[in-house]
């Protein structure tokens, strides 16, 4: 991977094990502790005026992060118009690439004000903000270096659509790749998240890239729907939930040129298998970060764990053990592990899903009394097909097997139809290439936990119903930014 991001390689981020470190955390803590932002719209004549939406932290409602102004119809086509007359696509491919690294630069001089916004705006635990900012800034680096590699011809205004679950990474990744191939960007960010995106594109043309060439559209569902179905749109970025993939690709069908390119990141039921040879402590420290870290609200994340009936009562007396020493809280606070839900909607989603289920909880945690939090639960099942959709929150479900019935396992789980991330602990060889080879997943981790991906090292995407391709921070995500890429599903 080094040499992927030439002489720099990954961004180090912040070591959160050694003590100096934590100067960074008290500058972020003490700078933007009740800081308020204002965002809108970055388009070229200027978004709407007006005093915009409270935007309110998911931990403490009683804190008001900032706020911001949505756009509506006049924006969106005003930035069509202003994207299309960029002429970024002339710019050369080095000048590009230079822009994404000054801004990678930018966004490192900026962790601290990053750091407290993930926290504050997306309930993201020191921890996690510290890997988002490394990611986000990884991506910048890594498509600056790729696209030297490679030249094709653009596409045209490239619309990008991000989750409010790495509000700076995946609205980065999705970016810098649609820059440096040469199309214009209209970015729309989640409406839970727009000061973020707000930050990180102020960041961005800071680092160089013209107003028109990079523009940010904020807003909800109806802004997407407005970018989505513009007939200018040359191809669309987005990830998000499979529903809303459905809809984008309808609404491409519907009002795009033929073959415009469509990237669609979206969730899986993600298992992950555990036999007898296994280390139960080593498989229980990574079930609790693969189900429970950012509060369960990752696609790559555990949703089932299939243990092997000899070894499931030794690991699941360990995992609710381990589970009891999880501090769920506000993240502000330097020893929360397990923050909130990003808002009311998400939370009552889950909540619902589990008092449905009372009957099959095997082990919970309370949840603290303000903001949207939701207690780390356990629920047994006989198995993913008992599971109706991806549940995004700390809920992991729990099977046991047989060891003979391991091809029903892996039968079931192909079944159904996402094919994201997937785990193993074993020590049996043989059974590693054979679960790697039959399962269908993007991802697939053995004897780790199955979230985190490197960009450069594990490029990070998924199949069947959990995704297009190709995968992001590889090496085929930027040809399908370009004509070099027209009628196929690179993965
Ligand atoms: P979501 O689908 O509700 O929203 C994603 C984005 O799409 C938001 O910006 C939203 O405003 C926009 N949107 C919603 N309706 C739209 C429409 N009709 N037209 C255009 N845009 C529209 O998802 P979310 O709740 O923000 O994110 C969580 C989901 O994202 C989960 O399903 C998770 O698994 C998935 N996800 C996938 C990956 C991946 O890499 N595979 C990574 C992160 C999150
Ligand atoms: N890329 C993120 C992960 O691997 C979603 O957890």
């Amino acid at each position: 991977p080094a040499a992927l991001f030439g002489k720099r390689g990954n961004s180090k981020g912040l070591d959160l094990t050694d003590p100096l470190a934590f100067g960074a955390v008290e500058l972020a803590r003490a700078r933007y502790a009740t800081h308020r932002w204002q965002a809108h719209s970055l388009i070229p004549g200027g978004g709407t005026a007006g005093a915009g939406r409270a935007v309110i932290n998911p931990a403490n409602h009683a804190d008001t992060v900032g706020t911001v102004v949505e756009a509506g119809e006049p924006e969106v086509a005003a930035a069509f118009a202003a994207a299309k007359a960029s002429g970024w696509g002339d710019v050369p491919v080095d000048e590009r690439a230079g822009m994404l690294r000054r801004a990678a630069d930018l966004y490192e001089a900026s962790a601290a004000e990053f750091y407290a916004l993930l926290a504050r705006e997306a309930g993201k635990t020191w921890a996690d903000a510290v890997a988002e900012v490394r990611e986000a800034v990884d991506f910048l680096r890594y498509y600056a270096e790729e696209a030297a590699n490679f030249a094709a011809p653009p596409r045209g205004p490239f619309v990008c659509i991000s989750p409010w679950n790495f509000p700076l990474a995946i609205f980065t990744g999705q970016i810098a790749a649609a820059l440096v191939a040469g199309n214009p960007v209209l970015a729309k960010p989640a409406p839970q998240t727009p000061i973020i995106a707000f930050r990180a594109t102020q960041l961005m043309h800071e680092a160089g890239l013209p107003p028109d060439a990079l523009q940010l559209l904020t807003g909800g569902p109806e802004v997407g729907g407005l970018l989505t179905s513009n007939p200018s749109v040359a191809g669309v970025a987005f990830t998000g939930s499979l529903p809303t993939a459905r809809r984008i690709e309808q609404s491409l069908a519907e009002n795009a040129v033929p073959d415009t390119p469509f990237i669609a990141e979206t969730g899986g039921l993600n298992a992950l298998v555990v036999d007898t040879t296994a280390l139960t402590e080593q498989a229980v420290r990574d079930i609790i970060a693969s189900a429970f870290q950012s509060a369960g609200q990752r696609c790559s994340a555990l949703r089932i764990l299939y243990v092997q009936e000899e070894a499931a009562e030794r690991t699941i007396d360990m995992l609710k053990g381990a589970m009891d020493e999880l501090v769920p809280g506000d993240p502000w606070l330097l020893a929360s592990d397990v923050g909130p839900i990003i808002d009311t909607t998400a939370r009552d989603k889950i909540e619902a899903y589990v008092s449905e289920r009372q009957d099959r909880v095997m082990h919970r945690l309370s949840a603290p009394p303000s903001g949207t939090f939701v207690g780390p639960a356990v629920l047994k099942v006989s198995g993913i097909e008992d599971i109706p959709e991806e549940i995004f929150g700390p809920v992991l479900h729990v099977a046991t097997f047989p060891s003979e019935d391991l091809d029903k396992v892996i039968a079931a789980i192909n079944a159904s139809g996402y094919g994201l991330t997937f785990g193993m602990h074993t020590r049996i060889s043989s059974r590693v290439k054979k679960l790697a080879r039959q399962v269908h997943a993007g991802n697939i981790y053995v004897n780790r936990n199955q979230i985190g991906a490197v960009v450069g090292s594990q490029p990070f995407g998924g199949e069947g119903l959990s995704g297009t391709g190709p995968k992001a921070g590889g090496p085929h995500y930027l040809p399908r930014f370009t004509t070099a890429a027209m009628g196929l599903q690179q993965r």
